[in-house]
């Protein structure tokens, strides 16, 4: 897959732009806070429907302004695909692609793929569980719509159910539509269980050939699915609905549903040890650029191509060793790299490199775009 072209109107710090990124490695080079997230991040909304950034879409749009926009145009085997996003301080956005408008986010995968490497992945080790199932959530979208589908109507009905918990203290005739909801909870919680569990499979997989090329065969890296709840041999629905009812005059008294798949994590394991606890910081670091290149070998081998890959400030974060390795992957792979400082890049075979200033994109060492 390709990009071929970017346009941002009045998004971030954006009135007017375009990029075209090139086949290769296309730099975007400037100081702090002149855009080249923003930039980055424009991308994930086209291939995810939100932003990694923030959920509140309205963020986007540039201060002062009523509305932004987004478009964003790839080659994929099958052709060109166009995905525009019309954001709005009033409406909900509006999201077409190859021009007719989509009733539902979930249809706006697989238009756009890309993975997005930025100097938070490398905490993904370290940070708390959020994080983690955040990886998850964004790559399983993009290659599975069902399970974007599923995610979206369990945090639905998470929302519902802590609404009732927090008001049934003061109207407890509500306890009764308790069961409707924990019903739903352990539906769409168990699909996101299942499908988890398939895919962290296959990450742990790639994870740990990843790991060895770049430890020098020295460090063996699994990955391992730590649900909130251990459905042992059950049927995982079943399982999930029993320990909510057993959960239930707690999670009343607390006002928050204790157990479900919001509480899941991943065990990063290094030679059997948790990487959490026992790893170096230098070797958190390298678990944590495995898994990114795990996700990219994984959804290309979805996709049946390459997603476009974008690395956000991470080559200053990483050393020659783990960068020469990073760079060594990017054979056949559209990337779009941010730095500050173009000597972070000296051993990259760069294809076109713009410099980023004040939202606006100007060829290397020109004035204007
Ligand atoms: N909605 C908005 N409207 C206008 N400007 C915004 C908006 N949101 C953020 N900005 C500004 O856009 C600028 C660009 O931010 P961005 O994160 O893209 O910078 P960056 O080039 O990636 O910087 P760094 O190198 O520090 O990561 C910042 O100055 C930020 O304050
Ligand atoms: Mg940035």
């Amino acid at each position: 897959m390709r990009i071929t072209s970017i346009q941002l109107t009045d998004f971030r710090n954006y009135e007017r732009a375009e990029l075209r990124p090139c086949e290769g490695i296309t730099v975007l080079y400037g100081n702090n806070a002149q855009g080249k997230t923003a930039l980055l991040e424009s991308v994930v909304l086209s291939c995810t429907g939100r932003s990694h950034r923030t959920p509140r879409d309205r963020e986007l749009i540039r201060w002062g302004q009523d509305a932004g926009r987004v478009f964003v145009r790839v080659e994929r085997r099958d052709g060109s695909h166009e995905v525009e996003m019309l954001l709005s301080q009033q409406r909900r956005k509006t999201v077409k692609v190859n021009g007719r408008a989509l009733q539902r986010t979930g249809e706006l995968m697989g238009h756009v793929n890309s993975v997005l490497f930025a100097p938070e992945d490398l905490r993904t080790v370290k940070d708390g569980p959020a994080e983690r199932r955040r990886f998850i959530d964004m790559e399983l979208s993009q290659i599975r719509p069902a399970y974007y589908y599923a995610l979206q109507r369990y945090a639905h009905a998470l929302m519902q159910r802590n609404r009732l918990l927090r008001d049934i203290p003061l109207n407890p005739a509500l306890r009764d539509t308790l069961e409707d909801w924990d019903a739903q909870l352990a539906r769409h919680g168990a699909d996101i269980m299942t499908m988890r569990a398939a895919f962290v499979r296959e990450v742990s997989e790639a994870a740990h050939e990843n790991h060895l090329e770049i430890s020098g065969g020295r460090e063996d890296l699994t990955v391992r699915y730590a649900p909130s709840l251990d459905a042992g041999g059950e049927d995982p629905a079943r399982a999930l609905l029993a320990a909510l009812a057993v959960a239930r005059e707690v999670d009343i008294r607390r006002g928050a549903t204790a157990v479900g798949p919001h509480r899941d994590d991943l065990v990063l394991a290094l030679s059997g040890m948790d990487a959490r606890v026992y790893g170096s910081q230098g070797q958190q670091r390298t678990a944590a650029l495995s898994l990114k290149l795990a996700e990219l070998d994984i959804m290309r081998r979805a996709l049946g191509e390459a997603p476009a890959l974008m690395l956000d400030d991470v080559m200053s974060e990483l050393d020659p060793k783990r960068r020469r390795h990073l760079l060594r992957r990017l054979e056949g792979v559209q990337t779009i790299v941010t730095c500050t400082d173009l000597s972070d890049l000296a051993e990259a075979e760069i294809g076109a490199a713009w410099r980023i200033q004040d939202g606006s994109i100007r060829p290397e060492g020109g004035d204007e775009a």
